[in-house]
């Protein structure tokens, strides 16, 4: 089987942004999209030119909405076919009006989500038009129609990479073409640069997630991350002859029953001037977890190929920032490593020695995603002197017990980076919750035999794996985001219908946007 690309996997919509008065009159004509959708403020209400577009059909409109019982409610909608002199298929027509947000801190109006709505809705369309033209009191038009095709693009994706029949791909065929009409075409096509990239980004998590894992290796991990170069990242690669001579011992202690040998990779885009600290991002890569010799069950064993969604969000957020050419300093460092049983594997009862000299005895094999972050953690720390650190990790199945799949489990020694997380999480739809730490769950992890072990007992799971964590980061500002629910076995929204779901790029380009980029 040939390699795949992942762009290959990654439908494209191509997207263009036009004026409102191009809707009418002859520059339409040429445009001929086989569907148009309206957008319509409180009580369902026209702009101008919308009311000018459908004014051959306008009884027949104001019937239906009636019909439906149309108030013009965000993301209310109703369908109208082949209405008369309107030159469609079809007239679909969406709400915008916002009395208040679904939850404290959303935006007031989550256009991202609505254009993954109405992408929804398109899949019988081969070429929509979009009016926006609504409320007068939405204000950033422009943005708000980047967000929208943000949302149409979000939705559009899908991995067909591994079917050879035609007939069972597209199953959500949509558009391959989207015009976007608004008083500011200028200001969209500006916003829509920074989206693009952002769109991408959260499209190559959600492929690497996605990507089985006979496929998506170690090596093969970091050969797609090596691709990021071409958009100007610098990208290290340490085999494991390079990590054996630095002394990292509890990540390759995890990967040493593979036949697929580990890698770390380090990534670096130089945003602003070189005086400036990098902010460091480190993901859990353990392309497959079989648990080691602490065997996993055999049902759903497969879905731990998305055992590694924290170092594809790091390669999905790098790929983001270095496209939209963010103005400031980051390294993403990504620890890759396959979990197997072997003659060769660790056991229960080894203890390792980290890089940073700590020691740690091994209770449960399956519990190893932490061993892979605290040596690549004390690594990022001690080469990078970053201003601060934030992992990403599917760590443990404790935090969907805890969390569901709603909310990611925040774990923090900083309650500034804490606060600004929680912000940018509400605000992108990508939401975290902080969860408790402290001594009386560290002390749950000494060990008789070593520094300390690598599981702390049934209750508090998740926790207690923070605290190990913790005991790698010295005093640098450091979250680790648990995203075991809301990274992979994704349950289908407006937004994303992909097993992986790309969680995290989103958030994390926007707390750079929001904090890091003056
Ligand atoms: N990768 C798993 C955690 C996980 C579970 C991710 C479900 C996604 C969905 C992790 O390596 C693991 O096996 N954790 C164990 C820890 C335990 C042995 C202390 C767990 O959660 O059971
Ligand atoms: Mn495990
Ligand atoms: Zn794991």
């Amino acid at each position: 089987m040939a390699r795949p690309s992942v762009s290959a996997s990654v439908k494209r919509v191509s997207i263009e942004f036009v004026s409102l008065a191009a809707v009418n009159g002859r520059a339409a004509a040429k445009n001929h999209p086989d569907t148009i959708v309206i957008l319509a403020g409180e009580k369902g209400s026209y702009g101008q030119q919308t009311t000018k577009l459908i004014k051959s059909c306008a009884s027949a409109v104001a019937k239906a909405a009636a019909y439906a019982k149309f108030k013009g409610t965000f993301g209310a909608s109703f369908d109208l076919f082949a209405p008369q002199g309107l030159g469609a298929d079809r007239l679909l027509v969406v709400g915008t009006h916002q009395d208040k947000p679904p939850y404290n801190g959303a935006p007031a109006h989550d256009f991202v989500g609505l254009g993954g709505a109405i992408m929804g809705k398109l899949s019988s369309s081969q070429h929509a038009q979009i009016v926006f033209d609504a409320d007068k009191d939405i204000k950033d038009i422009g943005l708000h129609c980047a967000e929208l095709a943000l949302g149409c693009e979000l939705r559009a994706y899908e991995f067909n990479q591994y079917k050879s029949k035609k007939s069972d791909m597209g199953k959500a065929s949509s558009p391959k073409k989207i015009i976007i009409a608004s008083s500011d075409p200028e200001g969209a096509r500006k916003a829509y640069k920074t989206h693009a990239a952002i769109s991408e980004g959260v499209a190559l998590a959600r492929t690497l997630v996605n990507e089985p894992p006979n496929i998506l290796t170690p090596d093969e991990f970091a050969r797609r991350a090596k691709a990021l170069t071409k958009l100007g990242v610098e990208v290290k690669v340490l085999d494991v002859p390079a990590m054996q001579k630095l002394g990292m011992g509890a990540l390759l202690g995890v990967g040493q029953g593979s036949a697929h040998p580990s890698r770390c990779v380090i990534m670096r885009w130089n945003g602003t001037k070189a005086s400036v600290k990098p902010v460091a991002f480190i993901g859990k890569g353990v392309t497959f977890d079989t648990g080691g010799i602490s065997i996993k069950p055999a049902a759903g064993m497969e879905d731990m190929k998305g055992d590694m969604a924290g170092a594809a969000c790091v390669v999905g957020l790098m790929h983001a920032l270095a496209s939209r050419k963010a103005k400031t300093n980051v390294i993403g460092a990504i620890g890759l490593v396959e979990n197997m049983p072997d003659g060769k594997a660790q056991r229960p009862g080894d203890i390792v020695t980290t890089l940073s000299g700590q020691t740690i005895e091994i209770i449960n094999t399956d519990a190893e995603g932490r061993l892979v972050l605290a040596d690549v953690l004390w690594y990022v720390q001690q080469q990078y002197k970053p201003s601060f650190m934030i992992n990403l990790a599917t760590l443990t199945g404790a935090i969907l017990i805890a969390l569901g799949q709603e909310y990611a489990g925040l774990f923090s020694n900083n309650d500034e980076l804490s606060s600004r997380l929680t912000e940018v999480g509400l605000a992108t739809g990508e939401k975290v919750w902080r969860m408790p730490m402290g001594p009386a769950f560290d002390k749950m992890i000494d060990s008789k035999f070593a520094d300390m072990k690598n599981t702390g007992g049934r209750y508090g799971g998740s926790i207690t794996a923070a605290q190990l964590l913790q005991r790698f980061v010295n005093n640098v500002p450091w979250a680790h985001l648990d995203i075991a629910g809301t990274a992979m076995s994704s349950p289908a929204s407006d937004i994303n219908q992909s097993w992986g779901s790309g969680w995290g790029v989103r958030l994390l380009d926007r707390l750079i946007a929001t904090y890091y980029e003056k």
